[in-house]
C-alpha cells in the first residue's frame, strides 16, 4: 500500500497540474452511486465563466479542506496513523458556510451506511474517523450537518432517481474515507524519517517538506500550543463529491504551527507524565489564550454575564486546551443551560471548543465552538446598554459567531 502512495506522491511531485486521482483500493469495489458528471470541465474555483449545473460543478464551496487529527491527549485512533476530522467545502476566497440543510440533518449514520451497503466504509470510520471523547456517531452526524449538508453537488435532486434517502451522505462518508486512504500523514512523514517521539522538536518546514515531498502540495499544520496536532489537505474539484477528481493544491495559508519547536509525541494507551491544559505559549495563532475577551462576528461582543452588547467587553479566562476548555469571568463560570449562555456564580462550567480557522479577515482565528458548532444567536443586535441574551445554535433571529481574542 505504502508503495502506491510513493508511486502518487512522485507522479503529483513532477506535474503539479495533474489531477489528484485516488489510486484503486479494495473498498471501491463496493457499489456506488454515480452521478453521471464529466470530470473534463474546469475545477471548482477554476471556472472563467458561470456555470450552471452545479450537480456537476461543486460551488459556492470549491475550495474542499480535509482536515486530519493527530491526538495524543488523549490518544485517539491508531499508534500508526492520523484519524479523519472531515471535508469542508470552504468558498473560493476561504470564507465558509455550515449548517446548510436542516431537513437532511440526518441520525443513525451507522445504520445509514449499513443499510446501503457501506458497511465496508463504516467499519473503516470506526478506526480512523474517531471522536476524542468515544462519542463517533455524534461526531459523524455533526460533519454531515455541519459540512456535508453544504455541497451543491450532494443535493438530493442531484442523485439518480430511485437513490433512498440519505444516499448523498452515504457518498458523503464513502468519499471522505476514500480520499483519506491517498493522505497518510503517518507514512509522509515517517518516509521522511520523521515519527513521533519525546526526545526532540522539528522545523515547520521539515515537516511542511516531508509532505510536500510526499504529494507534490503544501499542507497546513496546525498546532495546540507548541505540539502538532492537525493537518489540512486543499483540493479543487472536477465533477461530483460523489465520484469526481480532487486537484490537490497548496494551502492557502499558513496553519497556526510556529516555525520551529514543533512536537511530534507519540501515542499511547496510558496517560503521558507531562502536564497540558492551560500552559499554551502565547502568541501562536491556534493556540488557546489564558484570557481575552469574545468578539461577535457582525457587532460588539460578550459581557461578563455571558450577554452580547456593544459595551466594553470583559475578559474571559481559559483553561485547557483548544479542543475542551471552560471558562470564567468576574461573574463566575460560564456554562450552557437549556441552550442559553450565562455566566455567574452559581453557573456549572460547560465544556467549549474552538476550531481553528486561517482565513478570518478581521478578528481571531479562534471561533468558540459549544456541542461542535459555532453558530451562536440572540433576538436583535444589541445598540447602546442592550443587552442580548446569547444561545448556542442558529435558533433566534441573528446569528453570528463569536473569535476569541488573547489578551
Ligand atoms: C463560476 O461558477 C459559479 C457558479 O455558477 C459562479 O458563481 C461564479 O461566478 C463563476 N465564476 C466565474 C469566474 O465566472
Amino acid at each position: 500500500m505504502l508503495g502506491a502512495f510513493v508511486l502518487l506522491g512522485s507522479v503529483l511531485g513532477s506535474t503539479l497540474a495533474t489531477p489528484y486521482t485516488s489510486p484503486v483500493g479494495y473498498m471501491d469495489l463496493f457499489k456506488r452511486i454515480s452521478s453521471g458528471c464529466s470530470t473534463t470541465g474546469p475545477a471548482s474555483c477554476h471556472n472563467t465563466t458561470r456555470e450552471t449545473d452545479l450537480c456537476c460543478f461543486e460551488a459556492p464551496g470549491g475550495l474542499l479542506l480535509q482536515t486530519q487529527f493527530w491526538d495524543t491527549d488523549p490518544s485517539t485512533g491508531p499508534s500508526n496513523s492520523w484519524t479523519i476530522h472531515g471535508l469542508w467545502p470552504d468558498n473560493c476566497d476561504g470564507s465558509f458556510t455550515e449548517n446548510c440543510d436542516p431537513s437532511r440533518d440526518y441520525t443513525n449514520i451507522a445504520g445509514l451506511l449499513t443499510d446501503q451497503g457501506a458497511s465496508d466504509t463504516l467499519s473503516f470510520m470506526q478506526e480512523y474517523w474517531v471522536d476524542i471523547n468515544g462519542q463517533n456517531e455524534q461526531f459523524w452526524e455533526h460533519e454531515w450537518s455541519t459540512h456535508g449538508t453544504c455541497y451543491s453537488t450532494l443535493k438530493p435532486s442531484c442523485l439518480p432517481s430511485g437513490s433512498p434517502k440519505g444516499a448523498e451522505a452515504v457518498a458523503f462518508f464513502q468519499t471522505v474515507v476514500k480520499l483519506f486512504k491517498t493522505l497518510p500523514t503517518y507514512d509522509f512523514l515517517s518516509q521522511a524519517g520523521i515519527t513521533p517521539t519525546t526526545s526532540k522538536t522539528f522545523t515547520l518546514s521539515t515537516l511542511t517538506n516531508a509532505i510536500k515531498d510526499a504529494t507534490g502540495v503544501t499542507p497546513a499544520l496546525n498546532c495546540d500550543g507548541s505540539t502538532l496536532n492537525s493537518i489540512e489537505y486543499y483540493f479543487n474539484l472536477k465533477g461530483s463529491l460523489i465520484d469526481g477528481e480532487f486537484v490537490a493544491i497548496d494551502a492557502p495559508s499558513k496553519g497556526s504551527c510556529s516555525s520551529s519547536g514543533i512536537k511530534y509525541p507519540p501515542k499511547s494507551g496510558g496517560s503521558s507524565t507531562t502536564t497540558s491544559g492551560g500552559s499554551s505559549p502565547t502568541g501562536g495563532s491556534g493556540n488557546l489564550p489564558d484570557k481575552g475577551t469574545i468578539h461577535a462576528s457582525s457587532t460588539g461582543g460578550l459581557l461578563s454575564a455571558g450577554t452580547w452588547s456593544t459595551q466594553t467587553l470583559a475578559t474571559y479566562h481559559f483553561s485547557g486546551t483548544t479542543k475542551s476548555f471552560t471558562m470564567s469571568t468576574s461573574k463566575g463560570d460560564c456554562g450552557v443551560s437549556d441552550g442559553q449562555l450565562t455566566c455567574g456564580s452559581g453557573v456549572s462550567a460547560s465544556t467549549f471548543s474552538a476550531r481553528i480557522r486561517l482565513q478570518v479577515t478581521s478578528g481571531g482565528n479562534l471561533l468558540l465552538a459549544y456541542s461542535g458548532s459555532t453558530t451562536f444567536s440572540s433576538d436583535k443586535t444589541p445598540s447602546g446598554t442592550d443587552q442580548e441574551t446569547v444561545y448556542t445554535g442558529g435558533s433566534h433571529s441573528k446569528t453570528y459567531t463569536l473569535s476569541i481574542i488573547s489578551s
